[in-house]
């Protein structure tokens, strides 16, 4: 087994001071290259003999969806109305922990708007960076997959991460104040997935790791806005999202029944950095650097608040299970059940996975139905 230091480059997964120091160098870049390290891999096997791929793909062909006429992009937002109701609904400004002494004691109702719009324009920009992680993934799966089946899918799914990156950059564009650069702990994440050469972590990475954790964020939000083109907007997205990761699952579980120990060890190990990295990104250390407020004081005090740890142990919700049903959690002597218990996450195990959640996730089908019965 590799040691944290090896995987997480520190021993102590909470060591802040450790988390912090990894930052965005490359503020003003506007291109990154990562090496992908694999192989265009075509196949000759056009037999279609996995039914439950085809089955999705043939759903994602009737979800499409186009984000420049199927959303109500005319909706006026109010963004300071937005980020306060926002933050009301997720529990209050500071609510619950004791500022006194600290650089955020004199802040009143103008910083603390202030900051709510920031953190809006700082979590829809890490969406948008995310989504585009995903294009380029499932790009490569389309490339580097042996299977004909899961080509064809991979395929859709390309075209619904496109939608989704051109969705958020509108939004932020149209609807929001300002762009954030990508988050360093996502970055590094996604450089993982990219560089690694084996087909199936990508997926891994993606549609388990990242599509797994987007699924919740964006339930999260979508829950909390009472926006409503950001409510339609997340709806449809995460119907698309249900539909990848359960991609993932229904491709892995096949694939994991054929590894050996040793070759699932380091799918566990693989989770459990991309957990880690995921869960640092949320610190939004970034926001507080743009406010001039020290940051491990302000993501120490944020940590604090009483509904802080539900929101980052919810984050999981979706991976815990997907990663019981392809067989990591228990392999390895329990490995990776060790490691998720250390995040404060394993209660999810028995949740809901989501090889079959898809299907009761297909919004725009429901809204086609139910425009039809009404004329
Ligand atoms: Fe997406
Ligand atoms: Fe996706």
């Amino acid at each position: 087994m590799s040691t944290n230091e090896e995987l997480i480059g520190r021993t102590d997964i909470n060591d802040l001071e450790a988390i912090l120091s990894i930052t965005n160098t490359e503020v003003d870049e506007v291109a990154h290259a990562v090496k992908d390290n694999a192989d265009a891999l075509f196949t000759w096997d056009y037999e279609r003999t996995r039914p439950a791929l085809g089955k999705l793909y043939e759903k994602a062909k009737k979800a499409q969806w186009n984000a420049q006429t199927d959303l109500p992009w005319e909706t006026e937002v109010d963004q300071e109305e937005v980020a306060i109701n926002n933050a009301i609904q997720a529990g209050g400004f500071g609510q619950g922990v004791d500022l006194s002494g600290t650089s955020l004691e004199k802040w009143g109702d103008k910083e603390w708007l202030h900051f709510a719009v920031e953190s809006q324009n700082w979590t829809l920009s890490q969406f948008m960076h995310g989504e585009q992680g995903a294009l380029v993934c499932t790009a490569k799966i389309v490339e580097t997959v042996p299977w004909i089946d899961a080509k064809y899918y991979a395929s859709t799914q390309v075209v619904d991460e496109a939608r989704h990156v051109e969705v958020f950059a509108k939004y932020l564009d149209e609807k929001l104040s300002g762009h954030y650069p990508i988050n360093a702990h996502l970055r590094l994440l996604l450089d993982d997935i990219v560089q690694d050469s084996r087909w199936d972590m990508t997926y891994l990475g993606m549609q388990i790791m990242v599509e797994g954790l987007a699924l919740a964020a964006f339930g999260f939000l979508h829950q909390l806005t009472t926006e409503p083109l950001l409510k339609q907007l997340l709806r449809y997205v995460m119907g698309d999202e249900a539909r990848h990761v359960a991609f993932g699952v229904l491709s892995l579980q096949e694939y994991y029944n054929q590894l050996s120990a040793a070759e699932l060890v380091e799918r566990q190990e693989f989770a459990f950095e991309a957990a880690v990295r995921m869960r640092d990104r949320f610190l939004q250390q970034e926001v507080w650097e743009r406010l001039g407020i020290p940051v491990k004081e302000a993501v120490t005090l944020t940590m604090q608040a009483p509904e802080r740890a539900l929101f980052q142990q919810m984050l999981f919700s979706k991976i815990v299970p997907n990663c019981k049903k392809l067989g990591l959690l228990d392999a390895a002597d329990g490995y990776l059940r060790q490691k998720f218990t250390e995040l404060g996450v394993i209660a999810f195990e028995d949740w809901a996975d989501t090889g079959e959640e898809y299907e009761q996730f297909d919004e725009v089908t429901k809204d086609r139905e139910a425009a039809a019965a009404a004329s």
